[in-house]
């Protein structure tokens, strides 16, 4: 269907006076005496173009004017009010009619309301520019490591080894329910892979694989983790970027992630105005001033230890109380990069006892080498760390944890054959999403959310 995209239409001032042919859906209509109106959408831009039907010239018209329904519209492009354009219709087509009981037939819906509809949500202004603005920046990610020379790599989503060693792996199994088997082992081994499989939830493990061959290297694709979690900031199925980074340290790394959310902001700040426009009047006023800022300054560096500190002598009363060794409360998370540092805070060297086997050990004995980003309004958006490179090292925090050292071979080879220090870090996409538009619920900013309960 040869047509032209609206947002080429508001922006290319040179089809003032030409013809033009759009396609859309109708957003809104208007019915007068002498002429009609539709805004059209057709999801390249926020903003809707509007179609003006002089009545005199008979054309059909009268479906058109339906909420929701598909049409092609060809016309003269005329100057509007504001220096905007409109379209002086000459011929409408109804592609697809759409009944009175299209759901989104109100100017405004609640966000709880459009949950229940992922596959319509879409059409509104808010699931718009959320998707526009995602989209740019994941373009945004890859550019920056790629101009920063880090290779892409596509790491496995069914895995034999918890990265996390959390236990919220997704099992993956083609029995399912049978009363055939005596116990587990019997199980496994007649399960697709021989053996028990899950759905990865990180890429490090392997990404750690790669950059011990490739220097640098980030993966950027699904992470899952069936933890039972109802909470606005998890999801089941949530994107994962994360970079490793060979032959490097604690400081470079967070150096990296510093850069990197700048870069992202940034871009989204240059190349989706009006899309944060929008959200700086629909859901955080203020948003845009407050991400210029965050991108001029650096950003907070707080030790867990002295975060603990900070927060007992706050007068704070907190929900989860604060001891050292305490792992961090997303009540906590946001009362340190909003209310003591008023910006985006990376905090560092947590107790072993709360973190992943895999991070380097401190000479303190107590702490490793870990990293998590803190930003107002979400909380935690990235957590990371410098690797342990010790073999021996690594394999006594294995142990102290009773993992399988059978699982992890690969791993540990790594420490066998050339080790060096590195690291990386993992970035919950949906999450610096949240804190780019100020949408406040992880389920607005995805397609299709997957949460405990809850799948479609
Ligand atoms: O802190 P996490 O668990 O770290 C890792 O997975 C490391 N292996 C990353 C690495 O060093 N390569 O997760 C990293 C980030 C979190 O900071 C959070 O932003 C996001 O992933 N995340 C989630 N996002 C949405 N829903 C969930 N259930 C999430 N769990 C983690």
């Amino acid at each position: 269907m040869k047509h032209t995209d609206i947002k080429i239409v508001f922006e290319t001032a040179d089809l003032i006076g030409k013809e033009v042919t759009v396609c859309g859906w109708v957003r809104t209509s208007r019915d007068s005496k002498n002429v009609a109106f539709i805004e059209l959408n057709d999801g390249t831009t926020l903003k809707h173009l509007q179609i003006v039907i002089d009545k005199a010239l008979d054309l059909e018209y009268a479906e058109a004017l339906h909420l929701g329904t598909s049409i092609k519209v060809t016309g003269e492009v005329v100057e509007a009010r504001q220096g905007s354009v409109e379209i002086n219709a000459k011929e409408i087509t109804v592609i697809g009619k759409c009944p009175p009981e299209y759901p989104l037939q109100k100017k405004r819906h609640t966000l709880e309301f459009l949950r229940t509809m992922p596959h319509l949500r879409g059409r509104t202004n808010t699931f718009n520019a959320v998707q526009r603005v995602r989209s740019v920046m994941a373009a945004a990610i890859h550019n920056f490591f790629q101009e920063n020379n880090f290779v892409y790599v596509n790491t496995p989503l069914i895995t034999g080894s918890d990265c996390e060693g959390a236990g919220e792996m997704f099992q993956v199994t083609t029995i399912g329910y049978t009363k055939d088997y005596e116990n587990e082992e019997d199980y496994y081994n007649d399960d697709f892979f021989g053996k028990k499989a899950g759905l990865s939830v990180s890429g490090q493990l392997e990404g750690e694989v790669a950059a011990m061959a490739m220097g640098k290297i980030y993966t950027f694709g699904p992470s899952f983790r069936a933890e039972n979690s109802n909470t606005p900031k998890h999801l089941a199925e949530f994107w994962h970027v994360e970079p490793e980074v060979a032959f490097a340290e604690l400081p470079e790394i967070i150096e990296l992630a510093e850069k990197m959310i700048k870069t992202v902001i940034g871009e989204v700040l240059e190349k989706c105005p009006n899309e944060m426009k929008f959200f700086d009047a629909h859901f955080e006023n203020g948003i845009i001033a407050r991400l210029e800022e965050l991108i001029s300054n650096d950003f907070g560096t707080v030790t867990y230890t002295e975060a603990i500190e900070l927060l007992k002598n706050s007068g704070e009363n907190f929900q989860y109380p604060v001891e050292w060794g305490c792992d961090l409360q997303t009540e906590h998370e946001r009362y340190i990069s909003e209310k003591i540092f008023k910006k985006a805070v990376f905090v560092t060297d947590y107790p072993k006892e709360i973190k992943s086997f895999y991070m380097k050990q401190n000479p303190d004995g107590k702490t490793v080498a870990a990293v998590d980003l803190l930003v107002p309004g979400v909380g935690e958006i990235i957590g990371g760390s410098e690797r342990e490179a010790d073999y021996d090292k690594l394999v006594e925090a294995m142990k102290t944890r009773e993992m399988n050292l059978d699982l992890y071979t690969d791993y540990l080879d790594l420490r066998r054959y050339g080790s060096v220090p590195h690291g990386g870090f993992g970035l919950g996409f949906e999450r610096l999403i949240m804190y780019v538009t100020g949408v406040a619920n992880i389920r607005d900013v995805i397609l299709y959310p997957r949460t405990v309960g809850s799948i479609r």
